[in-house]
């Protein structure tokens, strides 16, 4: 694992405290004496690095005379946990698995990877999962939300090897690497809302953010960036202005996170390999059976104005398609908001 160096900027973190965190990741009561001698400092020490564990979006309750214990459990990224959870043929494509401590954001780990290291191979896989980002990206210029060892940050990069104009659908079809992962373990319930959310009872789960670089030519390079909430504290949920949900709900818990990160890195490499052959068109009526907002009456703000409508699925290229008064129209983007 790498922790924090990287090629981007991320803000300095205390490496003592990843340690800390290491230590009391169990959940269990750790005293203040043992850590001491464990991290090799002093109690005074760590009292100071368990008041600053709210850096990470953590908090640890002090027991008094017995020491301390977090709030929740995490689980911190372990590279052959991660992959135990993939087939071996799926291993094989992945040109390098980076697994960062923190860092500003893995889309931008890999993207400013193309200056250092050069694109990946075409028909490779450059992976960065983090255990924290300083600054998650999401659509729209949003910031995502992203506390330590509690959820998933995850990023491919990949050569498209056609025209652009082919990756219409593309990010939508990402989405259904959430699901698959997710009822591959068993976990049900899980929707997609259009263009790329995902959603568990009306409440955010994840989201994927897709960007592309180098397209002068036909070839480009595309990263996608998924996160999912599998644990999301109450004082991180505090910070985003939506209703969210974790899979934590689902029944998944906390310790089964690198697990649930190479099931879900399996699904999206198959996928991307799936979309690469062929087009949108063959995810419609997959992505069509977990429309989570079908039959829905929504309101899509678009850059022409504001469309309303009912929700009767999505198109072969990826567009929303809204049963109006005028008629049905299709929706190329926008933000959608559910009115019943
Ligand atoms: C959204 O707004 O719904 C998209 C959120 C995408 C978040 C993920 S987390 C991993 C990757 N790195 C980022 O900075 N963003 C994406």
């Amino acid at each position: 694992m790498t922790s924090g160096d990287t090629t981007s900027s991320a803000s300095e973190i205390n490496p003592r405290l990843i340690s800390l965190v290491g230590l009391l990741s169990d959940g269990m009561v750790h005293s203040g004496v043992d850590l001491a001698a464990t991290l090799g400092v002093s109690r005074t020490t760590v009292h100071k690095l368990v008041r600053s564990l709210g850096e990470l979006g953590l908090e640890a309750f002090s027991l008094r005379s017995r020491g301390y214990r977090l709030s929740k459990p995490v689980k911190l990224l372990n590279e052959s946990e991660i992959r135990s959870a993939i087939d071996m043929a799926t291993q094989l494509s992945v040109e390098k698995l980076h697994l960062v401590s923190w860092l500003d954001s893995t889309n931008d780990y890999l993207i400013d990877s193309l200056s250092g290291h050069g694109p990946p191979d075409p028909g490779r896989f450059r992976v960065c999962v983090a255990d924290m980002q300083t600054r998650g990206r999401g659509r729209r210029g949003r910031s995502w939300v992203s506390p330590f060892g509690q959820n998933v940050y995850l990023s491919v990069m990949f050569e498209f090897p056609h025209e652009i104009t082919r990756l219409s659908g593309f990010s939508l079809a990402t989405s259904l690497a959430v699901t698959r992962a997710c009822e591959k373990l068993g976990l049900q319930g899980v929707g997609v809302k259009w263009p790329n959310d995902l959603m568990f009872q009306d409440r955010k789960l994840g989201g994927v953010l897709t960007e592309i670089r180098g397209e002068s030519t036909s070839i480009s390079h595309v990263i996608v960036g998924i996160g999912v909430n599998l644990q999301m504290p109450p004082e991180s949920a505090r910070l985003i202005n939506q209703n969210v949900a974790a899979l934590q709900e689902l029944g998944l818990p906390i310790s089964r996170r690198n697990e649930f990160v190479g099931t879900l890195l399996g699904c999206l490499i198959m996928l991307i390999k799936e979309f690469v052959a062929g087009s949108f068109e063959s995810f419609r009526m997959e992505w069509q059976g977990r429309n989570a907002l079908l039959d829905r009456r929504v309101e899509v703000q678009t850059l022409r104005g504001i469309a309303q409508g009912i929700v009767k699925g999505v198109s072969d290229n990826g567009s929303l398609v809204l049963q109006t008064v005028t008629g049905e129209v299709s929706v190329t983007q926008g933000e959608v908001h559910v009115l019943a």
